[in-house]
């Protein structure tokens, strides 16, 4: 962060804003100053930013007042000064159509944020599923020293002597009333039950997995995935994360250092041995794209076929965050990794030392929770990564929440042309389905939903589950929330509304499903999708504002569902002067 590079008169980049008396600079400092700030506040001292997303309205991420405050202790502490700014905020459960169509602009804002304003370094408060991608996606673009806290997840919700996990119970309870087995009255019981303390989805969703990434990619601290948030320690991560910004500051640590191909591939693996969600995939290859790391589909599925599930949490396995904090959290299960010569041990991390140095002595409480690699949840866990005629660039599965016996299976298509299509058939007694058939679901993807709304996970007909079936292939290019499970097939590329061979699937129609030989294909001959092709007309754009730009930008989910102008790194050079 030298004043060479980033065009800054003396120190740090914040002196271009702060240094000396011309009129500018007047306006910078007198404006600030206003905070009640002493003179040594522009000496030169490292200026932190902490990134804030902090939002009632994201319940996940609610608590982020308090934890910005123990960020900045950390920074005061280390001589550094903080200023904390707020940036959009993606509550996944309460955000339409889906919080994932707002994760880009999110991500312009946050680097937009960072290069525009007087900081050096910035912490990146994360929680809720959505942050932690959209905020690490703009400082990438930045090539910004950053360090993220997560907010950590919440305290494990009971019900009747009964774990309930974040959305995996919720998906459980609703089957269970419409299969007639659980009655609305303890429905509504679970509900108090299950959110118990401030903090993110307990299970291993898509907030606790990308928490898991952040810490295997090395640009957070270890224990950053599971300590809950309101155990006390999540305070003192916190403040030792703005203590370790500040140095990091002074030694120009920035993200392109940390976040390498072997830090992505640690992560991809990492994935695997803790049962990691879906949409993981597609956040990591858009934060890879940001920081100029070429990574594909097929990188994940190379890395992560031999990787064991040692984690034994929700929505795979019985346990929650909780206890995996409890058993040793993610150095524990890093630490069998490297041991077992699955991860690159010399990759840099935020705190100055390697993977290595950080996870080789760390302890394991619960052999239940963090399962040794010789008696996994799943031997062989990762995500699968599927190709053939229905999905030639992918499709993706989570083998650890799909059902053994239909990993390989031939059945016939009962196709929804929408989400609404689906729940205005899905109840109908004359629906033709049975166990053997594959429901497949089109235009909820990136274009378009628009956004790609977590709704791949659909529930099964009602008259299936009084007979007791609990699981079938389903198949779409949505994404399906990081708590369900099932044997669901997810992000087929090309998306329906682009014309891809998901857009043709008729009734009726043979699909077939081999995940050991990664295939998936429509059993429909080449002349009669041809001529479905000819007929097929694409959806209407919305008719303008940020879903049209949108719709008209953002890649497919084979590669990350970024917008195709913000791939890359823009840097953060001193932009020209305001007045
Ligand atoms: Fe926010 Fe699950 S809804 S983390």
């Amino acid at each position: 962060m030298t004043a060479e590079k980033n065009g800054a008169p003396g120190g740090m980049r914040s002196q271009a804003w702060f240094r000396g008396f011309s009129r500018d600079v007047f306006i910078h400092r007198s404006w600030m100053r206003n905070q009640g700030l002493p003179d040594d506040t522009f000496d030169g001292r490292p200026i932190i930013g902490i990134c804030n997303t902090y939002s009632e309205l994201t319940p996940c991420n609610a608590h982020f007042r308090g934890l910005a405050d123990k960020v900045k202790q950390g920074v005061l502490q280390a001589g550094g000064v903080a200023f904390e700014f707020p940036v959009m905020s993606l509550g996944e459960t309460n955000l339409r159509p889906t919080a994932m169509l707002f994760r880009n602009l999110a991500s312009m804002d946050v680097e937009e944020s960072i290069r525009g304003n007087p900081i050096d370094g910035v912490v990146l408060l994360t929680g809720c599923d959505k942050t932690t991608p959209a905020l690490l996606m703009g400082a990438a673009s930045c090539d910004f020293p950053a360090i993220v806290v997560s907010g950590g997840p919440m305290l494990n919700g009971r019900f009747k002597g009964q774990l309930v996990g974040s959305g995996t119970s919720v998906w459980q309870f609703s089957e269970a009333v419409r299969a007639g087995t659980m009655s609305l009255c303890d429905f509504a019981e679970a509900e108090a039950c299950m959110s118990r303390s401030a903090g993110h989805c307990m299970t291993m969703g898509t907030a606790s997995t990308m928490a898991s990434m952040v810490e295997a990619l090395g640009v957070a601290l270890p224990h950053n995935a599971a300590i809950p948030a309101v155990d006390s320690r999540r305070g003192v991560l916190a403040q030792m994360a703005g203590r370790r910004i500040v140095e990091m500051v002074r030694e120009d640590l920035r993200l392109s250092k940390i976040l390498t191909r072997e830090a992505f591939e640690n992560a991809i693996r990492v994935n695997g041995a803790v049962g990691g969600s879906t949409n993981g995939v597609i956040h990591l290859l858009a934060i890879a794209g940001r920081i100029g790391v070429k990574m594909s589909l097929d990188d994940w599925d190379r890395l992560g076929r031999e990787v064991p599930t040692v984690v034994d949490l929700m929505p795979s396995g019985r346990f929650l965050m909780e206890d995996f904090y409890y058993a040793g959290g993610l150095p524990a299960v890093m630490r069998q990794l490297l041991e077992a010569g699955l991860l690159h041990e010399s990759a840099l991390t935020v705190n100055g030392r390697t993977v290595a140095e950080n996870v080789r002595n760390a302890d394991c409480y619960n052999r239940e929770v963090i399962r040794s690699m010789s008696n996994p949840l799943v031997s062989s866990g990762g995500i699968a990564v599927l190709k053939g005629n229905l999905a030639p660039d992918g499709a993706v599965l989570k083998p650890s929440a799909a059902s053994p016996h239909l990993l390989r299976h031939k059945g016939k298509a009962v196709v929804f042309e929408s989400i609404e299509h689906y729940h205005e058939r899905i109840d109908d007694p004359n629906l033709p389905v049975d166990e053997n058939s594959i429901m497949v679901l089109k235009n909820c993807g990136p274009r378009g939903y628009p956004g790609m709304a977590e709704v791949g996970n659909m529930g099964l007909p009602p008259a299936l589950l009084k007979r007791g079936i609990t699981d079938m292939i389903r198949i779409s290019d949505a994404r399906m929330s990081g708590t369900a499970y099932g044997t669901v097939i997810l992000h087929c590329a090309p998306e329906a509304a682009v014309g891809g061979t998901l857009a043709l699937v008729q009734d009726g129609d043979e699909i077939e499903v081999d995940v050991e030989k990664r295939i998936l294909n429509l059993l429909v001959d080449e002349a009669e999708l041809a001529r479905r092709r000819q007929a097929w007309k694409g959806p209407e754009l919305p008719s303008g504002g940020y879903q049209r730009l949108y719709c008209e930008r953002v890649m497919q989910a084979s590669e990350g569902a970024d917008f195709d102008f913000l791939v890359g790194t823009r840097g953060h050079a001193v932009p020209r002067p305001s007045h």
